[in-house]
């Protein structure tokens, strides 16, 4: 089942899979996406490593960047076989690396190639395909450049539409630019949903939290967040409850914790650094009395070979409990 009101952003570096296992513990609803993997890196690479993923992310969708069918096709199958619930088309990934293998934003240039990439994979898979764009690139006129795509994805199957409504300008901006300097234009997403009822659309870029989701609900589908989500993830506890009207899954950041306690514990096992977890909770505990003192505590002493679950245990215990962030507030 595909839940379409809220989803957190893929983000390369940033949602991986242990970043995942964490925010699921936040939210149960909200559909998780992996980082971009490049269709090369699945073929060629170390799937287990890449594609591997634990039980309790679903639903979670697998992100992929590239734009040959049949590539696509073999590598939605491979995802589909890992037990992905989704597979997403990046076209609006803008670095250079990306334009060079012809994938990513350029290829809001070459919708029949994009919609070619869909219908390849949906003959491939019987799980949802999705794509998530920009607006347009360039000079492109947002109007003509978005419908064209979307016209051209949902003629060839695409099952919901991710719109990040801002351009990608591909020449002079870096990536990072490029999220936060061409302007947004949510209008124009709003006018994509109008001219596609029955399409689901779900909108993306700069929206700062829950209560914005919220408003942009009443216009669109659904609301994918990107940054806030990874940088306030405390934000996470709201949405089950404001989104869904259910409860969150814990009441508060350290019931989450210690619901975690058990995977990391076992990642540790495996030969996970605790960094490599630990690295995402850095916001956990925005604005409670403690927070900096639980985030030097997990700077210096995370990091260190061998450092073990309670590095983290004793990084909470510096937090106020009493002002822990409640999902009632
Ligand atoms: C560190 C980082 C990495 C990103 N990597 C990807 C990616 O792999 N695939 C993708 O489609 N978008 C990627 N994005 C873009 C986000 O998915 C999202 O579209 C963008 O950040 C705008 O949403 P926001 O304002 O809510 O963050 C990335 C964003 C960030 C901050």
């Amino acid at each position: 089942m595909l839940y379409r009101r809220f989803a957190i952003a893929p983000m390369m570096d940033w949602t991986d899979r242990h970043c995942r296992v964490f925010h699921r513990l936040m939210t149960r609803r909200a559909r998780l996406y992996t980082e971009m993997l490049t269709t090369g890196a699945i073929i060629h690479g170390d799937r287990q490593r890449l594609l591997g993923f634990d039980a309790s992310e679903h639903p979670v969708a697998l992100q992929l960047g590239g734009s040959d069918p049949r590539d696509l096709a073999t590598c939605a199958r491979i995802g589909e076989d890992f037990g992905y619930d989704e597979i997403n088309l990046n076209v609006g990934c803008p670095s250079d690396r990306v334009k060079d293998g012809r994938f990513g934003a350029c290829l809001m240039a070459e919708p029949e190639l994009v919609a070619d990439g869909v219908r390849a994979m949906k003959d491939a898979v019987g799980i949802p395909v999705t794509v998530k764009c920009r607006i347009g690139i360039d000079d492109q006129d947002p109007e003509l450049a978005l419908d064209a795509l979307a016209r051209n994805v949902v003629a060839a199957g695409a099952d919901m539409l991710v719109v990040h409504a801002r351009k990608a300008w591909l020449n002079g901006l870096s990536p990072k630019e490029n999220r936060d300097i061409p302007p947004l234009d949510y209008d124009r997403v709003y006018r994509l949903k109008a001219t596609l009822p029955n399409v689901p659309i779900i909108i993306n870029g700069g929206i700062a939290g829950i209560a914005q989701a919220r408003q942009h609900l009443c216009h669109v589908d659904g609301v994918m967040l990107g940054r806030a989500a990874y940088q306030e993830p405390w934000q996470l506890l709201r949405a089950d409850p404001e989104l869904f009207g259910e409860p969150a899954p814990h009441a508060t950041m350290k019931h989450v914790f210690e619901a975690l306690m058990p995977y990391i514990e076992d990642q540790l096992a495996r030969g996970t650094r605790l960094h490599s977890m630990t690295r995402h909770f850095v916001g956990a505990f925005h604005g409670v009395p403690g927070a900096r003192a639980f985030r030097r505590h997990l700077a210096e002493n995370g990091v260190r070979m061998g450092a073990g679950a309670n590095v983290l245990r004793d990084a909470i215990a510096l937090v106020d409990d009493q002002a822990m962030i409640s999902a009632a507030a």
